[in-house]
């Protein structure tokens, strides 16, 4: 218990001395998470991050459902493989009819607009000591169906958040990255 204590402690100072850079490479996809719950202030912290995010034309469409009830996460679980138990899990959706559409070719951009948001949650949880996953393999359907999400919503995406478990680690893909040249281009393709 004291070796874990420690441990906690110096993940935590480190967590509070990281800059960005840092961060960045740090966040990793935790799929193993503690049953400890999460305090209120702590998920207003990530759900504020999420609010200040950008979104085009700053229409705002993300509509975020905080599922933490046993009953309704036992609907979502049917609808994914990948919960992880989590105690607290984020359905990411837009509003397709609040969001930007691009005059020139009809484009709506909410898609867009909630992915970085999520991005905006899954960087300020790493922030302070909590863990998520991106996922994006679920029955959008019967999602939408369960929770009773509304029509006009899409759910582009579940989080589920939380502290990691003492034992979780990064997977290995988090230090499988593309070299810079692979992805990043000056000027011409
Ligand atoms: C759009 C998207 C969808 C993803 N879907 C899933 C998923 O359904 N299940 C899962 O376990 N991880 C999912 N991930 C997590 C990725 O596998 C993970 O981010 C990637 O392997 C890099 O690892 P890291 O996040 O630990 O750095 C998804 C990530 C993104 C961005």
């Amino acid at each position: 218990l004291i070796k874990y204590i420690s441990w906690k402690i110096d993940i935590e100072r480190m967590v509070k001395i990281m800059n960005f850079k840092e961060l960045a490479a740090a966040r990793y996809s935790l799929r193993k998470f503690s049953d400890k719950p999460i305090e209120k202030e702590v998920l207003d912290t990530v759900l504020e991050s999420a609010r200040l995010s950008p979104t085009a034309a700053n229409f705002q469409p993300q509509r975020i459902l905080v599922v933490n009830d046993e009953n309704v996460l036992e609907k979502l679980r049917e609808c994914t493989p990948y919960h992880f138990n989590a105690k607290t899990v984020l359905v990411v959706c837009y509003d397709k009819s609040k969001a930007w559409v691009r005059d020139e070719d009809d484009k709506n951009y909410g898609e867009v607009d909630a992915s970085i948001v999520a991005a905006h949650i899954m960087l300020q949880a790493a922030d302070i000591g909590l863990g998520t996953t991106f996922v994006g393999v679920f029955d959008e359907e019967p999602l939408k169906e369960k929770l009773d999400i509304p029509e006009n919503f899409v759910p582009i995406g579940i989080i589920p958040i939380g502290y990691p478990r003492e034992d979780a680690r990064p997977a290995h893909f988090h230090t499988k990255r593309l070299p810079i040249e692979e992805t990043v281009f000056y000027n011409k393709f």
